[in-house]
């Protein structure tokens, strides 16, 4: 039997360059250094490091499978390392996503976000890696649904005997803690009733009606986590492409209808998400607006060949265009709903602290 291969995706904020817009590059070196010898170790078969916005991005093959202890700590040392040097050029937010005081042994609920699959490479493996800003774990549901259950998105679902049968898609409710399996075509609507809602539930991954892993993302809160406002989830997303999954244009092309996402200025507000090539990944405008970034990788015995920057393509300009005429549609109404977040979805930032104040001066209305 072929060897499984695992990939880990594991991002957070370790401090900002400069405020909450970039990267610093001595974070990637950082992290880079530190792979490249677990590499040399053999703990990791291979490794790419990026930066999306403020996020710190470390992408792995290994052969240890999904929530290994030994994968995950490397991460939580590699972030904590990289706090150091953030603290030390006193970027802003240092260790910002670093929520538990030390780690215990999964980093799942300790502040970074995580996306790992387990499988059998194929003769070619391609996989686009996603990865977001300024926006929240629910900002994956849309396109989700449309590259793998949408007809209009990706043909395939039609046209291709292997796709034909469709995608069960296990989703997440993040504030209950609790996950239901919806199978494709044959379930869409009670699928739409519940990934409408992307402040709660979640796509956590999808598989082939023969249990294949087609995608996983991230769905970290980090709110729920810290039980607070620290910042946004900014989330990860794995998709494998081609043969009895959407092609890599199917996979790509929801991203060519800016969605709107919730996130953006001091993660209080609904902006559209921006398809861009990775050095454009530095949200200023208003804090944004939230950005993606995909990159391409084709798998070979667990080395990731690549990457391609799958949004460097003047095939998006007009996606971009058309967030920037969104935003300023948006950014015009100020404080106002529905730019500003609902007020349900404020509780999860810092207005509350404001409300707190004025609790006292509220009267009874009078008859
Ligand atoms: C949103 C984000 C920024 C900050 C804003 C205020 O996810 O990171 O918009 O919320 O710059 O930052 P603080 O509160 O750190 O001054
Ligand atoms: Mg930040
Ligand atoms: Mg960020």
């Amino acid at each position: 039997m072929e060897r499984k291969i695992s990939l880990s995706v594991i991002k957070a904020d370790v401090g900002g360059f400069v405020g909450h817009s970039a990267m610093h590059d001595d974070l990637i070196e950082t992290a880079k250094k530190r792979l490249s010898d677990e590499k040399k170790k053999g703990t990791i078969v291979d490794f790419h490091v990026t930066a999306c916005g403020d996020d710190l991005e470390l992408i792995m093959t290994h052969n240890q499978g999904e929530n290994s202890e030994e994968i995950h700590r490397l991460a939580w040392d590699i972030f904590e390392k990289c706090t150091e040097v953030a603290k030390h050029l006193k970027l802003y937010g240092a260790g910002q996503d670093l929520i538990a005081d030390a780690f215990s042994g999964n980093i799942k609920g300790m502040g970074p976000g995580v996306a790992e699959m387990e499988f059998e490479e194929r003769i070619s493996e391609p996989i686009i890696i996603f990865m977001a800003d300024k926006t929240s774990a629910g900002a994956w549901n849309l396109p989700l649904y449309k590259m793998l259950a949408d007809p209009f998105n990706t043909p395939g679902l039609i046209i291709t005997t292997s796709m034909h049968a469709g995608f069960r898609f296990e989703v997440h409710d993040v504030k209950e803690r609790k996950r239901i399996i919806f199978d494709t075509p044959e379930e869409i609507y009670d699928l739409l009733v519940f990934i409408g809602a992307t402040g709660r539930y979640m796509i956590k991954a999808v598989y082939t009606k023969d249990g294949d892993i087609a995608a996983v993302t991230s769905t970290e809160r980090l709110a729920l986590i810290a039980g607070k406002y620290v910042g946004k989830d900014d989330p990860v997303c794995i998709v494998r492409g081609q043969g009895s999954f959407p092609a890599i244009g199917e996979i790509l092309e929801p991203f060519t209808m800016p969605h709107i996402v919730e996130g953006w200025m001091r993660g209080s507000h609904y902006g559209p998400l921006m398809p861009v090539p990775v050095n454009r990944s530095t949200p200023s405008r208003f804090d944004g607006p939230p950005r993606v970034i995909s990159l391409g990788f084709q798998l070979a015995d667990g080395k990731l060949v690549g990457p391609r920057d799958m949004f460097d393509d003047p095939g998006f300009d007009e996606s971009r265009k058309m967030c920037n005429i969104l935003a300023d549609q948006l950014r015009r109404h100020g404080p106002f709903e529905p730019h500003r977040l609902p007020m349900e979805e404020m509780e999860y930032t810092t207005l509350p602290y404001v409300m707190d104040k004025l609790q006292g001066r509220w009267q009874e209305i009078p008859n």
